[in-house]
């Protein structure tokens, strides 16, 4: 496993539209897991393929094991992943490992399903709350080149990262 570089703004590779995957072969799972490696590096909970400049549809994440969640603590690897429903409203917190030393307060679905193809190619549905939903939702987001700079709740929603660790708050990275 390699460890790849993660494009930071305002590189305009962000800023593309990834394809779809047609098939799930070697040069895939092989970029798969240099994301769940690169992602683990960083550290974050999520990165899109977009951030390492690949235009492929393809996201990893993975919460880390002390959260409260059922699929904390093991990474989710998802190929064209298309949100299908979505319910619920929070503002919170959230980073991004493209824009280093920044987060913002984004208003996000509580709820999500997403659906797509796992590492084997095999249909997966996964339905996820809280971070990991607030993770799915940023990391589709990259793979159509938007960035969460761009759906801040509002032009003074952009704080700097260490402001907010000195307040002893908390934001994933993504
Ligand atoms: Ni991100």
């Amino acid at each position: 496993m390699t460890i790849r570089q993660i494009l930071t703004v305002p590189d305009q590779r962000l800023r593309q539209k990834a394809r779809p995957v047609k098939k799930i072969d070697k040069e895939i799972q092989t970029l798969l897991d240099d994301m769940l490696e690169t992602m683990r590096d960083a550290p974050g909970i999520g990165l899109a393929a977009t951030q390492i400049g690949v235009d492929w549809r393809v996201i990893v994440l993975e919460l880390p094991e002390e959260e409260d969640d059922p699929l904390a603590g093991q990474p989710i690897f998802l190929v064209n992943p298309e949100l299908v429903s979505v319910s619920g409203n929070e503002e919170a917190h959230e980073g991004c490992l493209s824009v280093p030393g920044y987060v913002g307060l984004v208003e996000r679905a509580t709820e999500v399903t997403v659906q797509g193809l796992d590492r084997r190619g095999r249909k997966v549905r996964i339905d996820a709350t809280g971070l990991l939903a607030r993770a799915f939702q940023h990391e589709i987001d990259h793979l159509d080149g938007v960035l969460y700079v761009d759906r801040l709740s509002g032009p003074d929603k952009l704080f700097r990262l260490e402001e907010m660790e000195e307040r002893g708050e908390e934001a994933g990275e993504m």
